[in-house]
């Protein structure tokens, strides 16, 4: 097996839908670090709590997994056009694997749905960007009915391989572990990354016997068909990433909480935005709001008792913070320059 640093699918291809023939696409995403709690944990008296920081991968999410793999595979097919509809990180991640490779790339996404450092990501690597009056899932549909096109690829977790690339987190956490984590905690949209964390124990529980995590997903309040049992027509919430009323992945998403025996469950938003100001406070931790959903369900959770017997904890912070700057700055005030005096310096030490 190739060396952390490598691309997955260099370091995973005996565990992948790949051939010799297929090209090793890669821009070095992967190996993202699993970091210990320093304070949220021991705060919750959960000895053994750790992030796996996806944001730090090379668009700024775990997309980008499943689209080296996608990507991969669209070359192999001899596709031109990458084509996805996306709240943000998805067409982010197919803009930046499609401008790599000499692709084109069409992103479709909602208007008024999307973090401006996303947007951004798409424009400035190239992407055609299609902003359509409608919701996530209404662009979902309308790429869907293009996914046969002749040298077009749909790289949505629709796309078998996008799951097949998203695995190798789970694989990577159990090697940074030594073993499987006890817990799970990861947000909720479209429900392929959990389908993708699931197929990826299961498949070391295959091969090595490993014991599997019970898994806990993470949906906001005011959009969470799969807490509800229906899907919602007007999906709300303010972690844009996962506002999504009618999940793709909604059966497999379903598997996974079931067969672990674990829960998806709702977080307020205020939850949320309380979650993601201990990450970037009391950890040093940036992330986006909808990657602060899992860890606001943990803090839930531990906070009513509800997660007493011990053992291991990862939660899955799943987009970077700078990709939703408003977020952060959100009812803070820059400071107003003053005179560089030391005088002014010494009342800002206080
Ligand atoms: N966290 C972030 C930062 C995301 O961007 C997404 C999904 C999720 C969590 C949920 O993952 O959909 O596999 O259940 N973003 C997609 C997109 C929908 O278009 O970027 P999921």
């Amino acid at each position: 097996m190739a060396a952390m640093g490598a691309g997955i699918i260099d370091r995973y291809a005996a565990y992948l839908p790949v051939t010799a023939a297929t090209p090793r696409v890669t821009l070095g995403e992967g190996s993202t670090p699993l970091i210990r709690s320093s304070r949220i944990g021991p705060s919750l008296g959960i000895e053994q709590l750790y992030f796996k920081y996806e944001g730090l991968n090379p668009s700024g999410s775990f997309k980008d997994r499943g689209m080296a793999v996608a990507t991969a595979k669209a070359l192999e097919a001899k596709a031109r056009t990458l084509l996805c509809a996306s709240t943000g990180n998805t067409s982010a991640s197919a803009a930046a694997y499609a401008a790599r490779c000499g692709l084109r790339a069409v992103v479709v996404v909602p208007a008024g749905g999307v973090a401006a450092g996303k947007l951004a990501q798409a424009l400035a690597y190239g992407a055609s960007i299609l902003v359509v009056n409608g919701s996530f899932d209404v662009a979902l549909r309308l790429v869907r009915q293009l996914a046969g096109e002749p040298g077009v690829a749909l790289v949505n977790s629709v796309n078998p391989f996008r799951i097949e690339g998203q695995k190798t987190a789970a694989f990577e956490i159990v090697e940074q572990l030594g073993d499987a984590p006890a817990r799970l905690f990861i947000p909720v949209g479209n429900g392929g990354n959990i389908t993708a964390y699931w197929r990826g124990f299961t498949e070391l529980q295959r091969r090595d016997g490993r014991s599997r995590p019970v898994m806990y997903g993470a949906q906001a309040e005011g959009a969470a068909p799969l807490v509800r049992g229906k899907p919602v027509p007007r999906p709300r919430t303010i972690a844009s990433a996962i506002r999504i009323g009618n999940p793709a992945s909604w059966n497999s998403a379903i598997a996974a909480k079931d067969e672990s025996g674990g829960t998806i469950a709702t977080v307020t938003d205020a939850e949320i935005m309380a979650a993601h100001r201990r990450l970037s406070r009391e950890e040093g931790l940036l992330v986006e709001p909808a990657s602060a959903a899992g860890v606001a369900l943990l803090i839930k959770m531990a906070s009513a008792g509800r997660l007493s017997d011990g053992g291991s904890i990862v939660c899955v912070l799943t987009g970077h913070g700078l990709k939703d700057p408003q977020a952060l700055t959100r009812g803070l005030r820059l400071p107003r320059p003053v005179r560089p005096t030391l005088s002014t310096l010494m009342r800002a030490i206080g």
